[in-house]
């Protein structure tokens, strides 16, 4: 088959610029769809932990002004991905959270931060790059919307387009005066263009302008066009839903996989589950729990925020008490939440541990060493932790929404008669609902040998990327193919 040719667009990837899944997602897919024929190239914006991996850059292209200053697209390859970095130091050259100041609030000029992404995104699919021209432009979340948008209002040949939707609660919204500082023409301004609730919405633009619009789960592919969840969008997204389909996130099964693992004491596979427990007692002792084997360890690695559920969670906690089981979370986020927990931990003490911060090994330690892993999102595009948690063995204990839906098997009782069942899947999104689903956990937990058999079927889940690339492959080909027809 013919090599297709892709520039990836995004705000984040991993291992240099990652607030979430976003990052993750945008640095392992190209591995795996190298693996289907198809030729990666990442843009992202030059932050300083991107223009240090890539000092031996060569320049391919630049800007006299772009957004109010110089700039220019350097490449180079680092962590095995082709990269394209926009060096544009007064937008980007800004350590910490790629979106917020030291004050915590948005960057003022997010705005033409991102425009400026979308513009040189745009500038590459048409060919700027000598020895480069993509067949199509990949652009993820709201920071790379505009792309589409420059590309359709650009007139004449440009690739075919896919916008990914990360989450819709993100949807970049900014001042319709802004317009023409974006570079956009007056026309865009439009219902079927770049205008959103008399705004310019970014998102909005790249869900409105892309030949294709993907979502990372089917079940989040679906929910969206509801009015319920469909945050604003979700008229678009029914009218569009011929081009809407939902494809399911896979993680990088290389950098999480418990029997090569350097942040575990006692790495493991599904046929020696035994050693395992030595993990338990590593991150009991680490996080200052109690060294009991025998307590059921619900771990927690999450945005402490409302969309991950992590209030009714703390409402919850008094069942997890009930059950003599233990509590470990490693999360940040919303102030009330980090309090709430930092106080819930001082009331249990050996009992339940909180970190407060963003800590990968800690992250790892938990996969690997607690017996559960929670994830009471009240909504959730696709989740990574839950994939994680099956590879590891931690049974995933999750809200039926988006992809915890798609890739959590609840052990009820006819799963667990026909032997299937990787984990507990609960709903409503409520605390009560969540108590419940705890009891439920609690009570396979007494039951060693059956609870050894569902931590294998969890682990023999295929959570790797290889049947998302597949489907990104086809995508990408029956959009070439239908423009070269
Ligand atoms: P979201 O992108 O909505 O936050 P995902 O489940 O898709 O949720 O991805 C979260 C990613 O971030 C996972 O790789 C998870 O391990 C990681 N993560 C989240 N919080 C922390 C933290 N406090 N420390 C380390 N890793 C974290
Ligand atoms: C977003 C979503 C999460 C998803 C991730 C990667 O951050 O909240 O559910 O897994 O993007 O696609």
């Amino acid at each position: 088959m013919n090599k297709l040719h892709v520039l990836s667009v995004a705000s984040e990837v991993y291992p240099w610029v990652k607030t979430g899944g976003l990052g993750d997602v945008v640095g392992a897919l190209p591995a795996a769809l190298a693996a289907e024929g198809i030729a990666t190239r990442t843009l992202v914006p030059g932050y300083p932990a991107v223009i240090d991996a890539m000092r031996h850059a060569t320049t391919a292209h630049s800007y006299a002004e772009l957004q109010g200053g110089p700039a220019r697209v350097i490449a180079g390859r680092a962590g095995g991905l082709e990269l394209f970095a926009l060096d544009a130091p007064h937008l980007f050259a800004r350590p910490g959270n790629p979106y917020l100041g030291p004050d915590g609030r948005d960057w003022p000029d997010n705005a033409l931060r991102f425009a400026a992404l979308g513009a040189v995104a745009a500038d590459i699919g048409r060919g700027a790059v000598h020895g480069f021209t993509p067949q199509v432009v990949h652009a993820h979340d709201w920071q790379a919307g505009l792309a589409p948008a420059f590309l359709h209002y650009g007139g004449g040949q440009r690739p075919a387009t896919v916008m990914t939707v990360h989450n819709l609660a993100f949807q970049g919204q900014f001042p319709r005066e802004l317009l023409a500082t974006i570079g956009l023409p007056p026309g865009a301004f439009a219902v079927d263009g770049v205008e959103y609730y008399g705004t310019i919405g970014y998102l909005k633009a790249g869900l409105a302008l892309a030949d294709r619009i993907t979502t990372v789960s089917p079940t989040y592919a679906a929910e969206i066009r509801s009015v319920a969840n469909g945050m604003g969008l979700d008229g678009l997204l029914r009218e569009r839903h011929e081009a809407l389909s939902g494809i399911l996130n896979g993680i990088d099964t290389g950098v999480w996989d418990p029997a090569t693992d350097r942040n575990l004491a006692s790495p493991y596979d599904a046929k020696h589950l035994k050693a395992r427990a030595a993990n338990k007692a590593a991150l009991q002792a680490r996080l200052g729990l109690a060294p009991d084997p025998d307590a059921l360890l619900f771990g927690v690695v999450s945005r402490l925020t409302w969309q991950k559920g992590m209030d009714l969670l703390l409402a919850a906690l008094p069942a997890l008490d009930a059950q003599g089981a233990q509590f470990a979370l490693l999360g940040t986020g919303d102030a009330a939440l980090e309090t709430g927990f930092a106080n819930a931990a001082l009331e249990r003490s050996g009992r339940a541990a909180v970190v407060i911060g963003y800590d990968e090994t800690i992250a790892h330690m938990m996969q690997g060493g607690a017996d559960a892993i929670l994830v009471p999102s009240r909504f959730e595009p696709c989740g990574l932790t839950q994939l994680c948690a099956l590879r590891y063995g931690a049974l995933p204990v999750v809200a039926r929404a988006g992809g915890l839906a798609d890739t959590v098997v609840d052990a009820n009782e006819m799963a667990l008669s026909s032997r299937a069942g990787t984990g507990i899947v609960f709903a409503p999104d409520s605390a009560d609902a969540l108590a419940i689903a705890v009891e439920r956990t609690a009570m396979l937990w007494r039951d060693r040998t059956a609870w050894r058999a569902l931590q294998r079927r969890a682990m023999a889940t295929d959570v790797s990327w290889s049947r998302a690339a597949a489907r990104y492959a086809a995508l990408y080909r029956a959009l070439t193919a239908k423009r070269t027809a």
